[in-house]
């Protein structure tokens, strides 16, 4: 099993341009699978997860060529698969892929890691049901799901929460049924999915948290168009870069060429809010998605609490901005994440032992935790880290490592790569010792 060893660092500084971003890299793999021709692909994500993606889209029919980082895919229409569509570890694979199988002629099997089987898959078996697709899950909630496509109804989907794999789900659904789809989302997540349709030609309409995707009818054509397009850094992976140059005053850290999505920045507001020095000198749009640099230096954060309809739009950012908790003045309090149990790991778990293993005074919670800040622990110590195999929780505790008195050990370092291959060579680049 791989390890890592940290060491702690005095600051972070220079330039780094993150991998291409994992959601909108998931979307465009789909949709030009999809579309008829070739797409181009540049600067595609490196995360493991999407290589899944690009798999599954293959062994549905489409040509896929991988140079580095620029992908072209090829889409004569999909067909069934002689294999089982294997997942790994990535949920939004599973769920969106859900969605687009559910409307095809065919069968399919979709499965994952052991991680992902555990993952609750209800929330898009049931709305893909509804539009009548037959879809069997292990005990009606878990991969793998074998699904059997057909001609879908259009459905006004109501949903229960907020998700934007539920959403993109019904929606690319919604693509091959016989009429216009409509979802509602009870509060605002992340909108790659409607912006990517939109640029591959699919006729999609929004009013506030309500959209509509008109499909052309039963026989499962398609009106996409194969596009090239330019796929900006991940936003959740900077910030992983973000958290550790503010936890050091001498930082100055520049980050190039980020996707700043609305729908993706609360995280930015949240650190602002508890003090972080951000600047974002120029923005620019690419393709419906908006891009720009990230200029950061080093300060002292407050701390704060996180919560409400906050939650679903930093998901992904809880973990850094937990272990960054014992660093801040006041420390971190996020209410109202349950979900962050059903992720790759129980994140809450995962992020309260770990967090704990460092010294650092943690509560908690069924729906979140309570880590003190600096004026309760006013040290963590280097110890040695359980990531459940958990990228995030790997990263978040590599960064939280830099500040602490001593070496951090972070076991089977490598699940990282789920994300983001090179992050601990780029850390390690960008942190003075
Ligand atoms: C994602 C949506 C989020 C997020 C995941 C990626 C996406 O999940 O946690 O990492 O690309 O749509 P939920 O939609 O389940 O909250």
């Amino acid at each position: 099993m791989s390890k890592q060893k940290i060491h702690p660092a005095t600051s972070i500084n220079g330039g780094i341009e993150l991998p291409g971003d994992k959601s909108i890299s998931h979307r465009y793999a789909m949709l030009a699978a999809i579309a008829q021709g070739t797409s181009e692909l540049r600067h595609f994500a490196a995360a493991a997860d999407c290589h899944s993606t690009l798999a599954c889209m293959k062994a549905l029919g489409a040509d896929v060529k991988i140079d580095k980082d620029l992908v072209r895919i090829t889409g004569h229409g999909l067909r069934e698969s002689r294999r089982a569509l294997d997942a790994g570890n990535s949920g939004t694979t599973m769920r969106l892929l859900a969605g687009i199988l559910a409307g095809q002629p065919f069968a399919s099997k979709l499965t994952g890691d052991s991680s992902l089987q555990k993952r609750p898959m209800k929330r898009v078996v049931g709305p893909l049901r509804q539009m009548g697709a037959q879809i069997q899950a292990r005990e009606d909630n878990f991969a793998p799901l074998e699904i059997r496509g057909g001609p879908l109804h259009p459905i006004d989907y109501v949903m229960p929460m907020a998700s934007a794999q539920v959403k993109s789900a019904v929606l690319l659904a919604g693509l091959f049924a016989d009429g216009v789809t409509t979802v509602n989302e009870p509060a605002r997540t992340r909108d790659h999915t409607e912006l990517a349709l939109e640029e591959f030609g699919a006729k999609i309409e929004r009013h506030g948290l309500t959209t509509t995707i008109h499909g052309p009818g039963a026989n499962g054509a398609t009106p996409l168009q194969p596009r090239s397009l330019d796929i900006p850094g991940d936003l959740s992976s900077a910030v992983f870069f973000i958290a550790a140059a503010s936890l050091f005053p001498e930082s100055t850290l520049l980050i190039h060429n980020v996707g700043l999505n609305p729908t993706r920045t609360a995280i930015l507001d949240v650190l602002l809010s508890m003090g972080a020095a951000i600047a974002t000198p120029q923005l620019r749009s690419a393709h419906g998605e908006i891009v720009g640099d990230l200029a950061v230096k080093g300060t002292q954060l407050k701390g704060g609490i996180i919560e409400g309809h906050t939650i679903p739009l930093v998901i992904d950012e809880l973990p850094m901005l937990a272990a960054l908790g014992p660093y801040t003045e006041q420390g971190i309090e996020i209410r109202n994440a349950e979900e962050l149990r059903v992720k790759e790991s129980d994140r809450i778990a995962a992020l309260a032992d770990n967090l704990r293993r460092m010294g650092a005074q943690v509560e908690e919670r069924p729906d979140g935790l309570k880590v003190s800040g600096k004026r309760v622990t006013p040290k963590l110590k280097g110890s040695e880290i359980d990531p459940r195999g958990d990228h995030r929780i790997a990263m978040a505790f590599a960064v939280a490592a830099l500040a602490a008195e001593g070496v951090t050990t972070i076991r089977d370092s490598d699940c990282a790569a789920v994300s983001f291959p090179t992050f601990y060579a780029e850390l390690e680049r960008l942190a003075q010792r």
